[in-house]
């Protein structure tokens, strides 16, 4: 069985290759390549002996599109491809409503014309805003702080309304929370292009020597030491948790929306702690003024996705900080081109 992976040179996708042809399931890959690395196939090739099938272009283009669903016979498609920086959204709202909702729409346009109905998004925990409780369960009403998620948002609505309208589709909305980690074998992982924007990138930087000193965004948050309680996922588990979906709703007609977390809020203290403990390194940090737009609180009840799917998160904070550091210590500039 073949399932398109859009962004499936990207961090997410590239790990979800693996889980899926651990699965028996073959990817093929449709990516741009504009936030990742052609390399990335060795290395799904090295760890799995599988090289997956790769088409180079954009989900905006509706030809390669086409072309795909006729030489391949697909079943179903995960879409990962996305811009996805959240500060960068503030500055190229434009950049990113085209890339993301004309990118979606033209790939949802595609498969209807070649008659395959099955679709699971890349969604996130930024569709919950600035929550009023945690743990977040998927009933929580939606809003959101910035035109990534504004994207994210949108999208999900498309997706319910088209479903709504036509019942053959199955739509699997998955709400990340926030994926780190890497692969245990240290040869794939977060590659993030300049400075990285999330938290577990910068402290791998500065413990290697690229960066001074971590920035910590705030101390006077209403949180037991001051600072953001995030639900950090091993990446590897994410990627279980596609597989899952696919095997349970992929196929079977309806809505299906799921958190993917790991049910557990950590702080940034305590993760900079959990990451010293893994990688024997003192982190420089020093403590600076709030990032607009970041909440308090924000992690998952992920029981849902237990129940029905089941499936749940099993690697610890430790195995996320240590494979990070593995995988930055093995690759200290990332992947080669
Ligand atoms: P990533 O940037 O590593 O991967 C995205 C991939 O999509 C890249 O390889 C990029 O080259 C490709 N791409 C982007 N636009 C494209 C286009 N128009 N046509 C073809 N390819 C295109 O990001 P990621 O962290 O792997 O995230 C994957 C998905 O998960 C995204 O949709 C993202 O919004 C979502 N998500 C990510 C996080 C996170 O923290 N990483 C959290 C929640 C949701
Ligand atoms: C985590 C915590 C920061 C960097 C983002 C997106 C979200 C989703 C996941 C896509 C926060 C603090 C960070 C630094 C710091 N992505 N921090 N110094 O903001 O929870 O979520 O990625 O959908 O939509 O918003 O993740 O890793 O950026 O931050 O103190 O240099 O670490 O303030 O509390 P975030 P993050």
């Amino acid at each position: 069985m073949k399932i398109l992976v859009t962004g499936g040179t990207g961090y997410i996708g590239s790990h979800t290759c693996l889980a899926l042809i651990a699965a028996g399931i073959e990817p093929v890959i449709l990516d741009n390549l504009c936030n990742s690395k052609l390399s990335v196939l060795n290395r799904i090739e090295e760890i799995s002996g599988k090289r997956p099938l790769f088409y180079q272009g954009d989900i905006r283009d509706s030809v390669i599109l086409d072309r795909i669903f006729q030489e391949q016979s697909i079943a179903g498609v995960i879409h990962f491809a996305a811009l996805k920086a959240v500060g960068e959204s503030t500055q190229k709202p434009f950049e990113y409503y085209e890339n993301n909702i004309a990118g979606t729409l033209s790939l949802l346009g595609a498969m209807r014309r070649a008659g395959c109905f099955h679709f699971i998004f890349s969604s996130s925990a930024t569709v919950y805003g600035d929550p009023h409780a945690v743990p977040i369960t998927e009933d929580f009403p939606r809003s959101t702080m910035s035109p990534y998620g504004q994207t994210k948002l949108m999208i999900e609505q498309m997706l319910e309304d088209m479903q709504t309208a036509d019942p053959r589709w199955s739509m699997t909305l998955l709400r990340y929370f926030n994926p780190i980690g890497a692969h245990a074998s240290g040869k794939m992982g977060e590659d993030p292009q300049g400075i990285p924007n999330n938290l577990m990138p910068y402290i791998t930087q500065v413990a290697i020597g690229r960066r001074d000193c971590l920035n910590i965004f705030g101390n006077d948050y209403p949180t037991n030491d001051g600072t953001c309680v995030r639900d950090y996922i091993h990446v590897m588990d994410l990627a279980e948790g596609h597989v899952k979906a696919w095997q349970v709703c992929g196929e079977k007609a309806g809505l299906h929306i799921y958190n993917l977390g790991a049910g557990q809020g950590v702080s940034v203290l305590e993760m900079v702690r959990a990451f010293a403990r893994a990688s024997g390194m003192e982190i420089n940090y020093k403590l600076v003024d709030r990032r607009p737009g970041d909440v308090a609180e924000c992690w998952a009840d992920p029981a849902k996705a237990q129940r029905e799917l089941g499936w749940k998160a099993t690697r610890t904070l430790d195995d996320m900080t240590r494979d990070s550091w593995l995988w930055q210590q093995t690759n200290p500039n990332g992947y080669e081109a």
